[in-house]
């Protein structure tokens, strides 16, 4: 069995030896995103793992005469694959699952930030300001904190949040009936207009609708605080720009953006950022920005590269 690992970062490389010694495949790797000028390098490969790169029907049909029997893509979210092509062309394809708490960690340290204006106490500090002013911040022990998607996440995160005493409320199509034993389920709405901090953990959604819009932002409490480590889609950015302007959002804290592929694990230093949405969203003093890095500790990206590797063996078998 062998498979071939497109966009291997140098903190994937040693795994990718290690798990393919485990598993006893052979695992080839280059650190180029799949396409159709990279595609023929995972010729006589039964299974490819991707990241985030989009793979559409054109890629598919490529992959599906090279051979390839199973796709797998080494993060939780999978919307950069053409799901409907690889069906009708018959090339499965999967996730993986990572610890959660990756993310649910770094989300409750973005709320954490975010009620404690970080962002202002470091610009202050840089330039030798050590005053008290416009620091004052918000204890998130009395926050109510509204949790969107209870997934493994989502879960993750109340746990966490249970430790520091705040109310919770949560809002999923699919009650997770453990969690309705010491949690309230609202609908969307009431959530919005109840909650002083909120926190998407729910994927983009198929349509790619926003989930968050102008009537939604409306209908949240004044200063309420946003956190988005979930997908930059979920969020109309226009809208929240809006909100941000007029003191309805009191601070958001974005791990995710749209557009953010342009943007995101590039080194961008002294060149003009080619999204004047995201420049005003990172001049805003309220705004934490984070470039997708939610995801990333050494916990996560074992589980990742691991766990590719054993979907792909379970689809194709070892042989
Ligand atoms: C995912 O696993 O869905 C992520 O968002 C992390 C990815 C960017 C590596």
């Amino acid at each position: 069995m062998k498979i071939f690992a497109y966009s291997v970062r140098p903190d994937e490389i040693g795994l990718f030896h290690r798990f393919s010694k485990k598993y006893d495949v052979v695992v080839d790797t280059t650190d180029r995103a799949p396409n159709l000028e990279t595609a023929d390098m995972a010729a006589g490969h039964e299974a490819i793992s991707i990241i985030t790169t989009p793979v559409d029907a054109t890629l598919l049909r490529r992959f599906k005469e090279l051979g390839i029997q199973y796709l797998s893509t080494r993060t939780v979210g999978f919307e950069h694959i053409d799901g409907i092509a690889a069906d009708s062309l018959g090339i499965p394809y999967g996730n993986v699952a990572y610890s959660p708490y990756a993310v649910a960690e770094y989300a409750v340290m973005l709320m954490l930030m975010s009620l404690r204006k970080v962002k202002t106490i470091f610009a202050k500090e840089k330039i030798q300001d050590y005053s008290l002013v416009a620091t004052t911040g918000r204890q998130l022990h009395n926050q109510t904190v509204g949790v969107v998607g209870t997934g493994k996440i989502g879960r993750t995160v109340i746990s966490i949040l249970q430790g520091f005493g705040c109310k919770i409320m949560a809002t999923d199509p699919y009650p997770n009936p453990e969690l309705q034993k010491t949690i309230t389920y609202v609908p969307l709405q009431t959530l919005l207009s109840s909650c002083d901090v909120i926190t998407l953990h729910v994927p983009a959604s198929p349509d790619g609708n926003h989930l968050l819009g102008k009537n939604e932002f409306a209908g949240m409490k004044d200063g309420a605080v946003l956190i988005n480590t979930a997908r930059g889609s979920l969020i109309d950015q226009q809208a929240l720009m809006d909100a941000v302007e007029s003191g309805k959002i009191g601070a958001a804290a974005l791990d995710v953006v749209q557009g953010e592929k342009a943007l995101y694990y590039n080194d961008l230093r002294f060149k003009p950022i080619p999204d004047r949405e995201f420049a005003t969203l990172h001049s805003y003093p309220n705004v934490i920005i984070t470039p997708h890095t939610a995801f990333h500790t050494d916990q996560a990206i074992s589980d990742m590269v691991e766990n590719s590797i054993k979907t792909c063996i379970e689809h194709v078998g070892k042989a």
